[in-house]
């Protein structure tokens, strides 16, 4: 049976793609069971629908409280049982119970080389300070912000001439490679995070996690 996973969108969903893409494709043995969005109108959603994946909208504005929210998306998720939930693009700060109902089970996708520029506009602040070298970061959820273990991370030079949005199609590049890798070391049973690291083939990774490139 395939690997049960559950993805959570707020947008354009390229990094949902890219695992619809290789588990069609055979690289990766993954069953998608849904994809839930907090925006109608998210682009991630046609690509599910598209690919025949069942879809849930869960409006946070109808809710009165984060925990609230949080409480009906775990619902959500839970009726599909998977086994790890990915979040991709989610644009959502989670409370802390929802992460910790997800320990060890939740990964996200930030495109800095964590733990610098936590948070957003992380392409512009990379060129701001004047970085030579910018990436992104795959890590399990913990319930601070973009701050659990580091799993991989890929980099990419910033050029001369280097603007916010072509450094963000070079960073998009590579998340298409790495995520669907962590995903897929996590299907197989190779991935675990262990005392908030993250443990690989049985082996400790180093903070910035392993290094693709
Ligand atoms: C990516 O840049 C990812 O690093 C960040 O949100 C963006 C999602 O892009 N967490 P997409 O919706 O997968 O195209």
């Amino acid at each position: 049976m395939s690997f049960p996973i559950v993805v959570l969108i707020s947008g354009s969903g390229s990094n949902l793609q890219a695992l619809i893409d290789q588990s069609l494709s055979g690289d990766l043995d993954i069953e998608i069971k849904a994809v839930i969005s907090n925006k109608a109108d998210a682009y991630g959603l046609t690509r599910a629908k598209d690919a025949g994946i069942p879809t849930h909208h869960l409006n946070h504005k109808e809710f009165e409280s984060r925990e609230a929210f949080d409480a009906a998306l775990q619902t959500c998720i839970d009726q599909h049982q998977p086994k790890l939930v990915v979040l991709a693009g989610f644009m959502r700060i989670l409370s802390e119970g929802f992460t910790r109902h997800y320990q060890g089970r939740m990964l996200n996708i930030h495109p800095s080389l964590l733990p610098k520029y936590k948070g957003l506009n992380t392409h512009q602040r990379a060129i701001d300070a004047g970085d030579e070298i910018h990436g992104v970061s795959v890590h399990f959820v913990s319930a601070e912000l973009d701050a659990g273990a580091v799993i991989v991370q890929a980099k990419t030079d910033i050029d001369a001439e280097e603007t916010a949005d072509s450094l963000a199609r070079k960073v998009h590049n590579l998340e298409h490679i790495i995520y669907p890798l962590a995903v897929k070391w996590f299907s197989q049973d190779r991935l675990k995070e262990v005392n908030n690291k993250a443990i690989l083939d049985e082996n400790p990774l180093a903070e910035t996690g392993f290094a693709y490139n």
